[in-house]
């Protein structure tokens, strides 16, 4: 998730001068990517349940009001990247280093606490989709994190033959995180044993960048629109008959991703009334 909608304009201040804060969880491991990325992972409320897919508030508490001391936590939406049966949370984020939550989210260490406020909603679950054959998740920078979610996500794999995976970053160093999942999902035992030997097999992989050299270089839009990305992957244009789709990226991405498939035919889908396709709207509130 990004920086683009304050919940307060305050200042966080480190976690670890503050006393017990509401709604605490402990972090238990942080793994720095590039100098704008980073991901982290901590404990998970007892009473917690989530659908993989969906993204919860988590934050720190601001600075104190100079006039009356009181305190308010500093929260933004961020998609849980780990699956609904991990025993912790995991998630993936930007590093904004004036950005009023980032600027200090970054600097978190295991034994710190943060806010986790446990009410879990999204649109990019598999509720909001139609049975099909082939789902594809369309991901730019930090928007991989929900996908990061379904792609351990057994029901992934038990409802559709493929899973199409794009990933659009500016630099090559940014696809580390998604990279890495990836790979390690042919050698996760659980998985492999839970969702069946072999699963990751379902799985295509295309990830590019645009402002980096890297093996595939461009928009995956644009890529889409010349055909290159369909011949590359080995599979046809979306239809409303096989294709199932989930965006998150960046707003001008989803939206002009969005138009894309409207015009492949696919109709967007929400909990109350599933269809073919549907679009992160955390960044939208
Ligand atoms: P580009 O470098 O051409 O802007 P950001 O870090 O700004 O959120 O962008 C992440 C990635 O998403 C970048 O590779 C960026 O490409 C790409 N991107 C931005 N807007 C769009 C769009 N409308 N359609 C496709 N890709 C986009």
């Amino acid at each position: 998730m990004t920086e683009q909608s304050p919940v307060t304009e305050q200042a966080a201040q480190p976690v670890k001068a503050k006393p017990a804060l509401p709604d605490a969880q402990t972090v238990t491991e942080v793994k720095h990517y590039t100098d704008r990325l980073f991901s982290f992972r901590c404990t998970r409320p007892a009473s917690l349940r989530f659908r993989s897919g969906e993204f919860v508030m988590i934050g720190l508490m601001g600075d104190p009001d100079p006039k009356t001391g009181k305190q308010k936590p500093l929260l933004r939406a961020y998609s849980i990247a780990s699956p609904s049966w991990d025993e912790e949370l995991e998630f993936y984020s930007i590093k904004v280093q004036d950005g009023p939550l980032t600027s200090k989210l970054q600097h978190i260490q295991p034994g710190d606490e943060l806010i986790l406020r446990p009410k879990p909603v999204g649109t990019l679950v598999h509720d909001a989709l139609l049975p099909g054959k082939r789902l594809w998740f369309f991901a730019t920078g930090t928007g991989f994190a929900p996908f990061a979610s379904l792609l351990r996500e057994p029901q992934t794999y038990e409802d559709y033959d493929e899973v199409v995976i794009t990933h659009t970053c500016r630099e090559a160093g940014e696809l580390t995180y998604g990279r890495d999942l990836i790979e390690g999902l042919k050698d996760d035992e659980l998985l492999n044993e839970v969702i069946g030997e072999g699963f990751w097999k379902k799985i295509k992989y295309y990830p590019t960048t645009t402002r980096e050299e890297s093996a595939k270089m461009g928009r995956i839009t644009d890529l889409m629109r010349t055909g290159e990305a369909f011949s590359d992957l080995g599979v046809p244009e979306l239809n409303p008959t096989t294709d199932r789709a989930m965006i998150c990226g960046n707003l001008a991405f989803n939206l002009e991703l969005k138009e894309m498939l409207e015009a492949y035919g696919l109709e967007e889908g929400a909990n109350s009334k599933p269809a073919h396709y549907v679009v992160e709207k955390a960044f939208l509130d």
